[in-house]
């Protein structure tokens, strides 16, 4: 497939959402068509799925079929064919959420994870994985001068280090598409952060 697939990523509070616009239009001025999307989500069934995920109660696995559901409607309806035309998808979290919310987080069964990422995606994966970094307390304080709670958002201390921590783990076992982006710096620090890294691969 000819285009270039880019995921941003990082525990709930830690900027990345806020960083999608400049990226987009950063890529933009280099003439590719870009296509800003975000997960759960991204068609009107995988919309309809985030808002169970985010506001239902339910438990891990169910969750992560929901996601994995979505993430499949997703990739066929945009993804796959954005990228074989060419166009450049800029995603707002992708599977490595998966594995840092259900896996690290709540503590569902990584292998499992693992063999539905290879049934959902057939080996597709992003490119580039910009992955926000952020100490949990430091993105609680954002958060909550921010909005209203969803079910992920209301967790505690706890689960946001284990989120990271799954973070942290993929990280190191993909370094090649992951970029870490120190979050805790001022706005347009992480902004100078994430243009190098595109720059760097001649984006
Ligand atoms: P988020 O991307 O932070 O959007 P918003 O900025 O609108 O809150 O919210 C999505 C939430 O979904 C986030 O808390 C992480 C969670 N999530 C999972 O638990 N698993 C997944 O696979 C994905 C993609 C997201």
């Amino acid at each position: 497939m000819g285009g270039r697939f880019i995921t941003l990523e990082g525990i709930d509070g830690a900027g990345k959402s806020s960083h999608l616009e400049a990226i987009a239009s950063h890529l933009a001025r280099y003439g590719a068509e870009v296509v800003r999307t975000r997960e759960p989500g991204g068609t009107p069934l995988a919309e309809a799925l985030r808002n169970l995920v985010l506001h239902t109660a339910m438990d891990a696995m169910t969750e992560t079929l929901l996601v994995f559901a979505a993430r499949r409607d997703h990739l066929a309806a945009v993804i796959v064919p954005a990228l074989a035309r060419g166009a450049t998808v800029l995603c707002d979290r992708f599977t490595d959420a998966t594995f840092a919310y259900q896996g690290a987080g709540r503590g569902f069964d990584v292998s499992l994870l693992t063999a539905l990422e290879q049934w959902v995606q057939q080996g597709l994966q992003p490119q580039l994985t910009l992955w926000f970094d952020l100490d949990p307390a430091l993105a609680r304080r954002r958060l909550v001068e921010a909005r209203v709670a969803d079910r992920f958002e209301a967790q505690g201390p706890d689960f946001f280090e284990r989120v990271r921590d799954g973070y942290r783990n993929r990280a190191a076992a993909d370094p090649g598409r992951f970029a870490r982006i120190d979050a805790a710096a001022e706005r347009d620090a992480v902004s100078r952060q994430v243009i190098d890294v595109l720059e760097a691969r001649g984006w």
